[in-house]
């Protein structure tokens, strides 16, 4: 080591720069959480003058309490977003009662377009997680638009919905969150296949914990999981859960942990499907999506997880990409 000439520490071991696009609940709960985890400086961006400079500041004033030195900056541009590691995206509508994700499709569509044109013409090696509804349509959309190899662009839906489902089992059987596993597959929607075989309680197979109509009830109740929660809230849809999962990511990115995680990642071969985003196993690290983990599946599961593949593929070619 040379004394007196050590680098500034900003060019040696800078802080990984995260950028949400989005400042509404999922997106503003992603900053939150990223920096009270200390992940990464963040750039909040949404297209309403004052709300994603608002809640910057907001959250930089609660850094001296939680005791982060994370940077907060809000901005309706993209300049500040230049260099970033990762780009959360959460820009788009949210569900309203009665609606599906599908119904948000095109709208949603658009503006993810315009969101990944801005961002990569500003961060060409970011890893793009992308999160706005109908989600595995959007990832795709997201990746042709980036041209970026598919590894740096994956989506949020797994994490989430397997939380949801640990979440009933471990109220089902009063046990804690923290010891129960759960796997779910598939198209992030009412076809999503959660696969009650892999899924553990302290490593035992929630199958010999419960009668089947109980997990029966589990499933069906994981599977709609989104819809539950858009019905109380009437206006607007989930966002800490979906914004915690966000984050188990970028933590698995930016830590290069190597984190065996649900996520949408593209697949062309794996499952049988042919070239296009679906949930899987993956595992997350620096590089984004290092590999697709390929489990053997039942007749049945192979069956559900093929009638979800179809869903995303109808959704996607309503897309023409
Ligand atoms: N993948 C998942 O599991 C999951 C979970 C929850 C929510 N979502 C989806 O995430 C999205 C955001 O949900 P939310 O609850 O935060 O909604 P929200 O309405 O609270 O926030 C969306 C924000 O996007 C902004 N926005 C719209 N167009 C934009 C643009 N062109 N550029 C930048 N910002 C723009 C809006 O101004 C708004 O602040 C929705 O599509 C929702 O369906 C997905």
């Amino acid at each position: 080591m040379q004394v007196g000439k050590a680098e500034p520490l900003s060019a040696v071991n800078r802080r990984p720069k995260i950028t949400v696009v989005g400042a509404g609940n999922v997106g503003a709960s992603v900053a939150q959480y990223t920096v009270e985890r200390e992940l990464g400086d963040v750039v909040l961006v949404d297209v309403i003058e004052g709300i994603p400079q608002g809640k910057a500041l907001d959250l930089a004033q609660a850094g001296p309490v939680h005791g982060y030195d994370s940077s907060l900056i809000g901005s309706n541009g993209y300049d500040e977003t230049a260099g970033s590691d990762i780009v959360v995206i959460t820009a788009g509508l949210a569900r309203k009662p009665g609606m599906t994700r599908d119904d948000l499709l095109f709208k949603n569509a658009e503006i993810v377009s315009a969101v990944v044109e801005q961002v990569v013409a500003r961060s060409r090696d970011a890893i793009l997680i992308l999160v706005t509804n109908p989600l595995d349509a959007m990832v795709q959309l997201a990746w042709r638009k980036s041209g970026f190899p598919h590894q740096r662009v994956v989506g949020m839906a797994g994490v989430l919905d397997s939380a949801r489902f640990r979440t009933f089992i471990a109220q089902e059987l009063n046990v804690s969150v923290e010891n129960v596993t759960a796997f779910v597959l598939g198209g992030h929607g009412d076809t999503m296949v959660p696969l009650p075989r892999y899924s553990t309680v302290a490593g035992i197979p929630i199958t010999e914990l419960l009668p089947s109509d109980r997990l029966e009830a589990l499933v069906k109740r994981t599977a709609n999981g989104g819809a539950e929660i858009v019905n109380y809230l009437k206006s607007g849809s989930a966002y800490y859960a979906p914004a915690a999962s966000v984050v188990e990511m970028v933590e698995a990115i930016v830590k290069d942990k190597k984190k065996i995680l649900p996520c949408a990642a593209y697949c062309d071969g794996p499952y049988g499907v042919p070239g296009f985003y679906v949930g899987v196993p993956v595992k997350l690290g620096r590089q984004g999506v290092e590999q697709v983990i390929e489990i053997k599946l039942t007749a049945d599961e192979q069956a559900a997880f093929q009638k979800s593949v179809e869903a995303v593929r109808e959704l996607v070619d309503k897309l023409k990409l």
